[in-house]
């Protein structure tokens, strides 16, 4: 792999990129990390074999794709560090939430940017993450850092304005599938089951019916109909779902999301 990428901040989402790209087959010696500690980068050195320095004029040199991974507060600051030190064809690529195109461009003035949201189960290489681009980023430089996305999942490159849907739906999405887990967990063992039992269920159920959807081509109204015998247990489940609300309860939670999002864009 030719793109060598620095990672600033390693934390849960940092490491799991970094942790992606290697499995995907770039080299420790093209992947290095900036980070606030020297524990963290003699850690990062030993457990992962990468280049890991807190001294921006050693990590970002060199790297075609400089991932930006600090908490959004931190994001300017960080930006400011770098900036002095980035290739002249580096992209950097965000991964910050709420953090604007507009304002990485207004501290990395006429660089090449992309803005990303990413979501958790890029940790085990299966996350989704929209993408949108700057105002000087070439096709080329896009690509980039497409590819380092994609080392923890799938990626779609949208428009801006959807990234606060992409918030509200899979940056959020894993806890509207942790809170049903939670749900069918306590049902469970109301039902008989034993905790353990039931979780074993439950997450298998979840991974299955995940697998379902995205391996086979069958949308989720065709899944469902397949499960749904009439007068049978699961006609008997999802009625009253549908009659409690279900559906207009999943598309609130999903508008508060989007809608906490934009508030938090906007606060710069
Ligand atoms: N986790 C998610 O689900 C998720 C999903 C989508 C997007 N994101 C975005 O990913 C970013 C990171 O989130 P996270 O959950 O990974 O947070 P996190 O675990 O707190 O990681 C942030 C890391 O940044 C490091 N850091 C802080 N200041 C730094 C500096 N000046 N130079 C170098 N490193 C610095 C921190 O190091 P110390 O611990 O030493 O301070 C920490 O390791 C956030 O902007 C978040 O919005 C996260």
């Amino acid at each position: 792999m030719s793109v060598n990428v620095a990672v600033v901040g390693v934390g849960a989402m940092g490491e799991a990129i970094v942790r992606g790209l290697l499995a995907s087959g770039w080299e420790p010696h093209s992947v290095a990390a900036l980070v606030r500690t020297a524990d963290r980068a003699s850690e990062l050195a030993e457990s992962l074999g990468i280049e890991a320095a807190t001294d921006a004029a050693q990590a970002i040199p060199g790297a075609s794709v400089v991932v930006i991974a600090v908490k959004p507060k931190d994001v300017e600051s960080v930006l400011t560090v770098i900036s002095d030190h980035l290739e002249a064809d580096a992209v950097v690529l965000s991964v910050a939430a709420g953090v604007t195109v507009a304002a990485i461009e207004s501290v990395l003035v006429d660089r090449a940017v992309v803005r990303s949201m990413p979501n958790t189960p890029a940790i085990v290489g299966e996350g989704v993450a929209g993408a949108a681009v700057g105002h000087h980023t070439t096709e080329a430089q896009l690509e980039r850092a497409i590819s380092v996305l994609e080392a923890v999942g799938v990626v779609e490159v949208l428009d801006e304005t959807v990234l606060d849907a992409v918030t509200a739906v899979s940056g959020t999405g894993p806890a509207y599938v942790f809170l049903l887990a939670e749900a069918l967990i306590e049902a469970a063992i109301r039902e008989g089951m034993s905790r353990r039992v039931a979780e074993t269920f439950v997450h298998q159920t979840i991974r299955g019916a995940g697998h379902l959807l995205t391996e086979t081509g069958v949308g989720a109204p065709r899944l469902r109909s397949q499960v749904t015998s009439p007068g049978g247990t699961t006609a008997a489940a999802v009625h009253v779902l549908e009659e409690r609300g279900f559906r207009a309860l999943v598309e609130d939670a999903v508008r508060a999301a989007a809608k906490r999002s934009r508030e938090l864009g906007s606060v710069d």
